[in-house]
């Protein structure tokens, strides 16, 4: 398994610049099998939950064409399969969102529930319950969900048919996946207390120039008036907003200046605002680019709390606690989207912070100087606050198990290597004796 080995203690500067959404990439490439015709992405970031996506396509019987390392073209004329698998769930939760649209297109499906999580028991209840408000029969069977839909009285084939959908909860990949799914069903479909997140409506952008009709995505109503077909589209997708709080918390907690290019700060205002107050400076340079630099002297605690957007991102969590371990003061982080997201305070307290942790909130007692060890990366956003802690701390950090990051960020150690951070990726030795 990978690692990377930083030498922490350099001060960053440059520029960065932002790839695509990986929590956008996923949704509209599954919105790949809604159609026979062609599905043009790009912007793809390179990153192994996409390529995982992928695979589930192929798997499927989709060809995935990618004539550019970004760009994807993924045609669904020949789908065999109507199956997510064990194997690719357990690796990839978002998987899930296979399961709308082979239902609504095919009439069926069958997909592996994910099972146990890293960052909770994260289940799909939601999804589940909202295809059957659209009509669908769903079974559980050994681990396996199996939707169908209803058959159609002159004989046609089975579709869906729309409904009003009262979401108990917030969900983002579970607005995403009814969104897909009621767009092809029968008639018009609401979404209530829908998730708001820039990603679900860049699906719905995707969605609409494959021939949809979703008006109101962004908001908490989405309604959808289903059509008979989808046809061929191009679509780029929208900067990632982690990986741009990642790069900005990076350039903050190094005391660095980065410029940050191909991002979209409005996507990421309740982070920046949170940043402002604790003391970063954070400059909007156009409608793309921002201009981050610190002064750690000046840098002082704040309190987060986690929410559906457009409130605290639950994926910039852990590395806003890396934060604010440098900055003068006690900080309050609050987490109400996942249990069990704190996974990074264990690692980060062998580094030297001082952090006691109360049901859902974290105390973090900040100015603290880390200092680098071996530590291990245990899911994607608590990997990137071990990275952001080994960049602001002394001597030499490994981060054992990288391929937690690898799933979600586009080469950060080339992208921070190219601002001045000693970070080099070690490779799995590959001498290991034979069996
Ligand atoms: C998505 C993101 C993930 C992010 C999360 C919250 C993708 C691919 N992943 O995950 O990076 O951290 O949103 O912003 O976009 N829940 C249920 N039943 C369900 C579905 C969800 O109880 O059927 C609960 C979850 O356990 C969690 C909360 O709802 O407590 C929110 O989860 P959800 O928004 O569904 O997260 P994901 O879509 O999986």
């Amino acid at each position: 398994m990978d690692r990377f080995r930083i030498t922490g203690g350099q001060t960053l500067a440059g520029t960065i610049r932002i790839s695509g959404a990986k929590n956008s990439a996923l949704p509209c490439m599954a919105a790949g099998i809604l159609s026979s015709e062609t599905v043009t992405l790009h912007n793809v970031p390179y990153v192994r939950d996409c390529l995982t996506m992928r695979r589930l396509l192929e798997d499927l019987g989709a060809t995935v064409l990618t004539p550019e390392l970004h760009t994807h073209k993924i045609t669904a004329a020949n789908i065999e399969v109507y199956e997510a698998p064990y194997d690719l769930v357990k690796t990839m939760r978002a998987s899930v969102l296979a399961l709308g649209p082979l239902v609504a297109r095919f009439g069926k499906a069958k997909v592996s529930l994910p099972g146990g999580c890293a960052i909770g028991t994260r289940p799909v209840d939601l999804h589940l319950r909202g295809l059957e408000r659209l009509g669908a029969h769903v079974t559980l069977e050994a681990g396996y969900v199996i939707a169908r839909a209803p058959e159609s009285p002159d004989g046609a084939r089975p579709r869906l048919r729309g409904g009003t959908v009262d979401f108990e909860k917030i969900t983002v990949t579970g607005t995403e996946n009814l969104m897909m799914a009621a767009s092809l069903a029968r008639g018009q479909t609401i979404l209530n207390n829908a998730a708001c997140e820039p990603e679900v409506e860049d699906l719905a952008a995707l969605l609409n120039r494959m021939g949809a009709r979703i008006r109101g995505a962004g908001t908490p109503q989405i309604t959808i008036d289903g059509v008979e077909s989808l046809g061929a589209a191009e679509h780029t997708i929208i900067p990632d907003r982690i990986e741009t709080g990642t790069f900005i918390i990076a350039a903050a907690i190094t005391g660095g200046d980065l410029e940050i290019k191909d991002c979209i700060p409005a996507h990421s205002a309740a982070l920046i605002e949170r940043l402002r107050c604790a003391g970063v400076d954070i400059e909007e340079v156009n409608p793309s680019t921002l201009r981050v630099r610190c002064d750690l002297a000046n840098l002082k605690a704040c309190d987060v709390t986690t929410k559906e957007h457009p409130g605290f991102p639950t994926d910039m969590q852990a590395q806003f606690m890396a934060l604010m371990t440098q900055a003068h003061g006690t900080s309050n982080i609050t987490e109400t989207i996942f249990e069990n997201r704190f996974m990074q305070v264990a690692e980060m307290m062998r580094m030297g912070a001082n952090i006691t942790t109360h049901g859902n909130t974290a105390h973090v007692e900040g100015a603290r100087q880390l200092m680098g060890t071996r530590v291990q990366a245990s899911d994607l956003r608590a990997s990137a606050c071990l990275v952001l802690a080994g960049l602001a701390a002394t001597g030499e950090t490994i981060i054992e198990r990288v391929y937690h990051i690898d799933r979600g960020y586009e080469k950060i150690e080339s992208k921070l290597r190219h601002v001045g951070a000693h970070i080099e990726r070690l490779r799995e030795s590959v001498t290991a004796p034979l069996a």
